[in-house]
């Protein structure tokens, strides 16, 4: 699915207003975190930025379009407040990375792990040029390398996980680094696959529902994603 094509757009806060414009960002706050975080310092030079489309990244990844990123910073929103901790699991470009950052602030904690060495290089790069470089030289933004299947336990528990790549099923350690009350939002499946919106009650007990259908790269191994899967 996407929302609009490129014509005409060509600014990062055009891009916000179509979001707005089409219902997909209700919230202020994401609004604003998505204006700051501009998106074409995340995509290949010379890509279309603002297009509502994912964009090829190499590695056979990819940075999601627009409006799944809006998606899933609005579903993850209230477990995204100042001093929270957020996990990206799969944070490739470290696009939603930094919007995390933005949100829960220099009293939260925002972690990408990508087990593609090269991507995590080149997000540091591309955060280093954003609004949220000053959170990632302060230490409360980090992206490390590492199989995201694993979590970041270092940083445990999240109030917000975000995982960027299908899973064939929910990893446990993810839900294990869910704090209770705590949020994640993973596409679940292989060809046909599912957002799901798991939230861990304040008993520990686990509640999963759908959605929207969705269509992302897989949560893999590294060695499989080289091989084109
Ligand atoms: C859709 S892409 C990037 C999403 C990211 N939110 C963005 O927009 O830049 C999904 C990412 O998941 C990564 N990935 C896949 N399996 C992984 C795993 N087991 N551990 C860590 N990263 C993984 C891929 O390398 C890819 O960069």
């Amino acid at each position: 699915m996407r929302f609009w094509i490129g014509n005409g757009i060509n600014k990062n806060k055009q891009m916000v207003e179509h979001l707005q414009h089409y219902g997909v960002i209700s919230s202020m706050k994401v609004a604003e975190v998505m204006e700051t975080i501009d998106r074409a310092l995340f995509v290949p030079d010379g890509a279309s930025a603002y297009v509502d489309s994912p964009l090829a990244i190499g590695y056979n990844a990819t940075i999601s379009a627009p409006h799944m990123h809006a998606t899933c910073l609005q579903l993850l929103e209230q477990n995204l407040q100042p001093g929270m901790h957020a996990l990206d699991v799969g944070s490739g470009t470290g696009y939603l990375t930094a919007c995390f950052a933005i949100m829960v602030g220099p009293q939260g904690r925002a972690v990408g792990v990508e087990h593609i060495p090269e991507l995590v290089a080149s997000s540091i790069k591309n955060i280093e040029k954003s609004a949220a470089a000053p959170l990632l030289k302060e230490g409360s933004l980090s992206v490390h390398a590492g199989d995201g299947r694993q979590g970041w336990p270092e940083c445990a528990p999240y109030d917000a996980i975000h995982v960027g790549a299908a899973a064939p099923e929910i990893p446990q350690a993810l839900l294990d680094q869910l704090k209770p009350g705590g949020r994640m939002v993973i596409p679940v499946g292989n060809m046909f696959q599912d957002l799901k919106v798991v939230d861990k009650n304040m008993d520990g007990s686990i509640s999963i529902r759908s959605e929207t259908s969705v269509r992302y790269v897989p949560l893999t191994s590294r060695d499989a994603q080289l091989r084109g899967y």
